[in-house]
């Protein structure tokens, strides 16, 4: 899987994909990061990408231009699934969106920033908006890094135990059960005793259990 991002702060994105999971996915070839800088697209001297809102207001809007230089080149050598537009008034995101866009070949991210983007450039260019949560970030990028993360880890191979993204939180809109690990007492705190037993079929239905439990008590909504 390819996906594309394009925003004005290329460097926010330096970290998230260097390491660990994202890393390791790349590295085998599975998935593509490619973030564009967006001042490399602009016809505006110094590199100007924003102006000030037409009708008056605070803060500054990214210009049509250069965002639609940027998708028409990389649109000549691929075709994207999804033109992505992350933004605080887009659909909530959540694992089954993820699942969903993990199984697509190209995505195209556009992270916003300043007061947002030309609206014309939504109308006839993006497919799908997408916000991470009800609360506003300074620009798209953490969202994209976000996202790219929640996809890139549910694709075929990506990691070690196939499983492992199976049992995760929200999968079946389920809460993840509690784990433990070594020593089996701390302190006087014991591990619960079921997980030391070896009777793989007791700890799954306990396992259950304890996700039915912790979703009823901490999200009972996703019960509904
Ligand atoms: N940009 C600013 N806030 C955002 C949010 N909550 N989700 C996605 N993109 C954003």
């Amino acid at each position: 899987m390819n996906i594309d991002i394009i925003t004005v702060v290329p460097d926010l994105l330096n970290g998230p994909f260097s390491h660990s999971i994202m890393k390791r996915a790349q590295e085998k070839g599975l998935l593509s990061v490619n973030v564009i800088n967006l001042r490399e697209h602009t016809i505006y001297a110094r590199a100007q990408v924003d102006d000030y809102p037409f009708g008056g207001g605070a803060g500054m809007v990214i210009m049509i231009e250069p965002l639609v230089n940027a998708v028409e080149s990389l649109k000549k050598t691929k075709e994207y699934d999804e033109v992505i537009f992350l933004t605080p008034d887009g659909q909530p995101f959540n694992q089954k969106m993820a699942n969903t866009l993990s199984l697509k070949k190209n995505l195209l991210l556009i992270c916003g920033h300043y007061k947002g983007i030309d609206h014309r450039f939504r109308d006839h260019f993006i497919t799908k908006e997408i916000s991470i949560g009800d609360y506003v970030i300074s620009g798209g990028e953490l969202a994209a890094a976000i996202i790219t993360d929640a996809i890139g880890r549910l694709i075929p191979g990506v990691l070690n135990d196939e499983t492992s993204a199976l049992s995760d939180s929200f999968q079946d809109n389920l809460l993840a059960p509690p784990v433990y690990t070594r020593p089996e007492e701390f302190r006087g705190w014991k591990v619960p005793e079921i997980l030391m037993s070896g009777n793989h079929k007791l700890i799954e239905e306990w396992r259950i259990t304890q996700s039915l439990e912790r979703t009823k008590e901490r999200r009972p909504d996703l019960l509904d």
